[in-house]
């Protein structure tokens, strides 16, 4: 077993946070020896020997003494380069980069295996539930039919806070963004963009294959109004912001990011604030449900930590889905049921619905539930862009396999 030698490059909520948390974990075996940070002036939470900072991440790269780099900056490009650099020299990386993960892991896959270093990244996805190593380790057999969840927690903060105790949206954003759970750009969680992230690592570790960030549907809570609040609470739901992977028939899969109705007796219905919650389903075992925080320094700390000290003990992930087991083909080509809200974009016109099931008209809000293909609303990027409208997938399509027996 090595002592962790470690260069952090980031020192923002997260970094700080480590920080900290590696000096109350006695049997880590873990020390910080340099810290790459944007602005030496900048005021910290915690106070850091002078000498431990740098402005170079070269100086982390080039050091002989420092054996695992952990990376928690928020720029995708930068941290592709450090990781990508710091493998190449053989040293060990830990990763909480969620948007550089999703969209490079085939790279960091084939650098892992060309060098011989390992890359850990369980902080990227959901924060403190141990989810990929799950996903990896209990879950590496075939029987795994479907992973889904809410996978960011600023946008279940702010949908709590909204939905269940009538706050302002606005203020219920900024209260994320102070709390720590934000990315810096919140855009990235509102919109979805962040919990389609973590949906492409997480489906690279439960069924195998990787499918990049641009060829899968999200839409996000921005455009979320008091109608669709009300439309909600009518039919006893909440509205959840919910990513899933879904196994379907003849070795098919799909995935996707939306707004979803969920009722009382779903395990997500429960899920508040800035916690996450995964419900993993498979065909022998029915559900399993994981629960925690997903936001935050020091839960997204403590999976880092945990990350660190599984290095010691020289655990790599073997992606071992992508290796052994048969895999699935990814498919758009299957209906969902929407709900749609609207007010001058017409989408009972302009979207291509297989069927429309109900519509309702008022001079303010105007609204269709009906089925449509999924290929069709990825098509529709532009129409969906609108700031007038709302969707919300009733997943009834995934009620059907409920029913299916186990
Ligand atoms: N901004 C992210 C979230 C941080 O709110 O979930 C954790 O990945």
């Amino acid at each position: 077993m090595n002592d962790m030698t470690i260069g952090l490059v980031g020192f923002g909520t997260v970094g700080q946070a480590l920080y900290k948390v590696i000096g109350r974990a006695a049997n880590a075996h873990a020390s910080i020896t340099k810290i790459c940070v944007r602005s030496l002036d900048k005021p910290r939470d915690v106070e850091v020997p002078a000498g431990l900072l740098t402005t170079s991440p070269d100086d982390i790269l080039s050091d002989p003494s420092i054996n695992l780099v952990v990376e928690v900056i928020d720029n995708a490009e930068a941290s592709f380069r450090i990781v990508s650099e710091a493998l190449r020299r053989g040293k060990n990386v830990v990763s909480g980069n969620k948007a550089m993960l999703a969209r490079h892991l085939p790279e960091l896959m084939e650098l892992q295996r060309a060098t011989g270093a390992a890359l850990l990244y369980d902080a990227s996805s959901c924060g403190s539930i141990p989810v990929i190593r799950n996903l990896e380790e209990y879950y590496d057999n075939d029987l795994l039919l479907e992973v889904k969840g809410i996978l960011n927690g600023s946008s279940n903060f702010i949908l709590s806070r909204v939905f269940d105790h009538g706050e302002d949206y606005a203020d219920a954003l900024l209260r994320a963004q102070k709390l720590g759970f934000a990315e810096s750009d919140p855009t990235h969680d509102v919109s979805g963009a962040d919990s389609l992230n973590k949906l492409v690592i997480i489906t690279l570790h439960a069924i195998g294959v990787y499918v990049a960030p641009s060829g899968i549907f999200v839409y996000g809570i921005p455009t979320l109004g008091d109608e669709d609040i009300r439309y909600a609470r009518e039919k006893g739901m909440k509205i959840k912001l919910v990513a899933q992977v879904v196994k379907l028939p003849d070795n098919r899969f799909t995935m996707f990011v939306m707004p979803e109705f969920v009722a009382p007796n779903r395990y997500i219905y429960a899920v508040d604030d800035e916690y996450n919650g995964v419900v993993i389903r498979g065909e022998c075992y029915d559900r399993q449900f994981m629960f925690g925080k997903g936001a935050g320094g020091y839960p997204t700390a403590s999976s880092l930590l945990s990350d660190i000290t599984a290095l010691r003990h020289d655990y790599r992930y073997e992606y071992k889905k992508t290796a052994f087991t048969p895999r699935p083909v990814y498919t758009t080509d299957l209906p969902l049921k929407l709900y749609a809200r609207f007010s001058t974009t017409d989408l009972a016109t302009l979207l291509p619905w297989k069927e429309i099931r109900e519509e309702y008209r008022s001079p303010s809000y105007r609204y269709v539930v009906g089925e449509i293909m999924l290929s069709d609303l990825l098509k529709s990027s532009s129409i969906l862009a609108a700031a007038d409208i709302f969707l919300c997938n009733i997943p009834y399509f995934f009620a059907g396999r409920d029913d299916l027996p186990s």
